[in-house]
């Protein structure tokens, strides 16, 4: 799609998202349903707050401003918005029925289309959100090795056997905060030192955006193989995106467990759950799995009509190629003017802007630039989380804001006074946690 977006004179009018938002508060606690969409990650004042319709890579807040997205939708959006192949699909599913009394043969058609493609998808089961899944694989490595510890090393989902290591873990019974530890990841000794008699599941995003160095992974897996312990790969983000197999086959490492959600249906709610035979089988009469919408209609419809596309038009290499001038191109930008405190870094189909406390409070540097970006009509978090609907347009158009917004950037670092250039209250810090996030079961701590 062409890109339309122009520069800016002002900052948007963001009226009418400021007026939900005012109904929402003390009605939606939180007033999000997805924290990473919410206030907390926008610059507040600025940034709008409500969305109202995509088509591609572009993006339309409910005042009427169109954006170029570079967070699609927190990942799902692998195609871009309003697809044409997957609403079609949609559309003709919708016709016939959205959820039946009895099983529907696209639950057959996209299971054998995984099977296919992900390299350990012996056995495949369907739910709805990333978090059922993880914890549906905890629950079968519990199953499968009868012992009851977690080793976990980034973001999984809200349920109670993750949320129990980070910081919000109100209402979480004692016991279970006692079966999860965490690891360092590319650190096999941080993982050793977690692990006792009593480890059942090591579970990690194969890479957030640090690349694993000295075969992490392949360690991991000997180490698991070596101790009775079941690998489950989290594949939200990787899935589909770094590779089609996800990042099994991008890396060769066959997890025993792996979990798929946000690249797989094009915006969607679908999460899938493959792994090895020996394992899956506990779904078919010990472990209880099942959900009213876990076989849901439409979203399989996307399903297969998203996997059909990915595949057919090389999708990952594709986000690769873009996401790769991005960080290229930003990380020229940001040398050609002396600013060693900003890179981006990561795999190209989803690289992150960093900021360096060296220069000031990152938040503050992060929120400025997100400010000046908003401004030039792109809808930008710190992250390039790329789609097959990025054009060399909308990459080309990127560029040149950044070529305008780093300027700036180094102006008010140079003067030492980010803070002076906002307008509005910084960006919070993001939940996910991914470094400095060793714990050990308490029996170990010495
Ligand atoms: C790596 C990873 N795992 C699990 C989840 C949880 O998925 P959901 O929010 O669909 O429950 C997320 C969500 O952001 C994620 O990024």
């Amino acid at each position: 799609m062409a890109n339309t977006i122009k520069f800016n004179d002002n900052y948007p009018d963001i009226s009418k998202s400021d007026e939900l938002y005012k109904r929402a508060l003390g009605l939606i606690p939180s007033v999000t349903q997805t924290l990473a969409k919410g206030p907390s990650q926008n610059i507040k004042g600025i940034a709008p707050k409500y969305l109202q319709r995509g088509k591609g890579s572009h993006v339309w807040d409910v005042d009427g401003n169109e954006y170029i997205d570079f967070l699609m939708g927190i990942g799902p959006l692998s195609l871009g918005y309003s697809y044409d192949k997957v609403d079609e699909a949609i559309q003709a599913q919708l016709k016939d029925g959205i959820t039946f009394s009895l099983m529907h043969p696209l639950e057959v058609e996209v299971a054998e289309m995984i099977r296919d493609i992900v390299p350990n998808a012996e056995a495949v089961r369907y739910s709805k959100t990333g978090a059922d899944v993880t914890s549906a694989a905890i629950r079968a490595a519990r199953a499968f090795t009868g012992k009851n510890k977690v080793l976990c090393c980034g973001y999984h989902g809200w349920h109670d056997w993750y949320v129990s290591v980070t910081a919000r873990n109100y209402g979480i019974p004692e016991a279970v905060k006692d079966l999860t530890y965490t690891f360092n990841y590319n650190d096999i000794e941080s993982v050793k030192g977690s692990i006792d008699d009593d480890t059942a599941a090591i579970i990690l995003e194969p890479f957030v955006f640090e690349a694993p160095k000295d075969n992490f992974l392949h360690k991991l897996r000997d180490l698991c193989d070596e101790k009775g312990i079941v690998l489950i790969f989290d594949e939200m983000w990787t899935g589909f995106r770094v590779a089609l197999g996800g990042a099994q086959a991008y890396f060769g490492v066959k997890a025993d467990l792996a979990c798929y959600s946000k690249a797989v249906a094009n915006g969607m709610p679908i999460s899938i759950l493959a792994g090895k035979r020996k394992i899956m089988d506990l779904f078919d009469k010990d472990i209880f799995f099942y959900t009213t919408f876990g076989g849901e209609a439409l979203s399989l419809a996307a399903a297969k009509a998203t996997i059909k596309e990915l595949k057919e038009k090389n999708v990952p290499a594709y986000l690769a190629k873009q996401g790769k001038r991005l960080k290229d191109g930003y990380n020229k930008i940001a040398n050609d003017l002396g600013m060693n405190y900003t890179k981006c870094t990561g795999y190209e189909c989803r690289t992150i802007v960093t900021f360096d406390a060296s220069a000031g409070n990152p938040l503050e540097l992060k929120s400025l630039v997100q400010q000046e970006m908003i401004k030039r009509g792109i809808l930008w978090g710190g992250f390039h989380n790329m789609s097959f609907s990025h054009s060399d347009e909308d990459v080309e158009y990127t560029l040149k804001v950044y070529k305008e917004v780093l300027p700036i950037l180094k102006k008010a670092v140079d003067e030492k006074n980010v803070k002076g250039y906002l307008k509005g209250e910084p960006v919070e810090p993001v939940f996910r946690k991914t470094s400095d996030f060793n714990t050990k079961p308490k029996e170990k701590v010495s």
